[in-house]
């Protein structure tokens, strides 16, 4: 049941196979003979220096994946100043995560309800010392995934007969997941904090945004952003980054390739306005990909946990060493030094 929640996209899935297919068809060019041997994955984020140019997606009840996950983020995140995203229902408090990130945390909102809850989040962050926030507007409802369905599969976390089935059938991940205490929703837990994770969340608007604006007054990126008109009207209302995803097609089964509708964004937007992206990377060479093909930054989401419930933290340093190794390869490979290219390094 964990393995189909994090690993499940929308309908039949059909959208994360478009967009897998879309970036495996994206060719990188190779260079010959030019000095590669100081290559540079370092980069810079609102002003700030990262040690890569790839962080953490924010994902919910993370601890699902293993025990400590959420922690094991935060402190990869303060090692390498990169950002962790923490989402509206991590599975540990957002005061807790910023603290261990050593400040480099990301508060992701989802607005719901009439947003009086959201906005009493917000505030708490505020205090807590985020300096971004990240507010997701692809999921104005849940997208239907049949194979959380199936599953029965809730948040909060209940577990009914076929829910214990399943867990007796996989004792390590039982023993080692409940003896640390059933994952929460942990900023849900505070007195005067309540959140419905199939409340509708239809209600934001243009005017929600710009509320949001006026009460936030440190980065505010937007994320969950497919279509060039849209960014353009983020711009305008004072957004400080967009971040271009499909929720790792777990939205909108339908919805255009994230990887192609990236350059479209980036000619929209102009050269200058930060833009990320996340969803469907699987590789270093795939989120360089992404970087060239107009992100400043990127995302990976599913591979990080997939990699902590293989083998803890361990799988997570090994992972992270992975990707480096790839994108460092990559770079050689394409004879680039450093990630901003002054000639096309996409080929085709
Ligand atoms: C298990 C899981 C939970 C997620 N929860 C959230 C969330 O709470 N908020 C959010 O903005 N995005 C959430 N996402 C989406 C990720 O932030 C990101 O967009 C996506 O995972 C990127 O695609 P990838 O997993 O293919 O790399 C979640 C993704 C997964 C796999």
């Amino acid at each position: 049941m964990v393995f189909d929640y994090i690993d499940g996209a929308a309908g039949q899935e059909t959208g994360a196979m478009r967009n897998r297919a879309a970036l495996d068809e994206i060719t990188l060019r190779p260079r010959i003979l030019r000095d590669v041997s100081a290559r540079s994955l370092r980069t810079t984020l609102f002003g700030k220096t990262a040690e890569r140019p790839f962080g953490i997606a924010p994902m919910g009840m993370c601890n699902l994946s293993g025990p400590g996950a959420d922690l094991h983020f935060a402190r990869l995140a303060a090692r390498y100043s990169i950002p962790v995203g923490v989402s509206t229902v991590a599975s540990t408090p957002l005061e807790r995560m910023i603290e261990m990130a050593e400040g480099n945390a990301w508060f992701q909102l989802y607005f719901s309800g009439d947003g009086a809850g959201s906005f009493k989040l917000v505030n708490r962050a505020r205090a807590a010392g985020y300096e971004t926030l990240v507010l997701t507007v692809d999921v104005p409802e849940v997208g239907r995934r049949p194979r959380e369905l199936r599953h029965g599969f809730k948040m909060p976390f209940r577990i009914g007969p076929r829910q214990f089935v399943d867990f007796a059938l996989h004792p390590r991940w039982s023993l080692s997941t409940l003896l640390n205490g059933k994952p929460q929703m942990a900023n849900f837990e505070m007195e005067g904090y309540d959140f419905d994770r199939t409340e509708s969340r239809a209600k934001a608007d243009w005017s929600t945004l710009a509320r949001l604006r006026d009460a936030w007054p440190g980065n505010l990126v937007v994320k969950g952003v497919l279509d060039s008109e849209d960014a353009v009207a983020l711009k305008k209302a004072g957004v400080d980054a967009i971040q271009v995803s499909s929720h790792g097609a777990r939205q909108l089964e339908s919805a255009p390739a994230p990887i192609k509708a990236l350059p479209a964004i980036r000619n929209a937007v102009g050269e200058d306005f930060p833009l990320f992206y996340d969803s469907g990377l699987r590789s270093g060479e795939d989120a360089l990909k992404a970087l060239l093909s107009g992100a400043n930054f990127v995302f990976f989401g599913r591979v990080f946990q997939f990699a902590i419930a293989a083998a803890g933290k361990e799988g997570l340093d090994r992972i992270w060493e992975v990707l480096t190794d790839e994108m460092s390869i990559a770079m050689a490979q394409t004879g680039l030094m450093e990630l901003q290219p002054t000639e096309p390094a996409l080929s085709g």
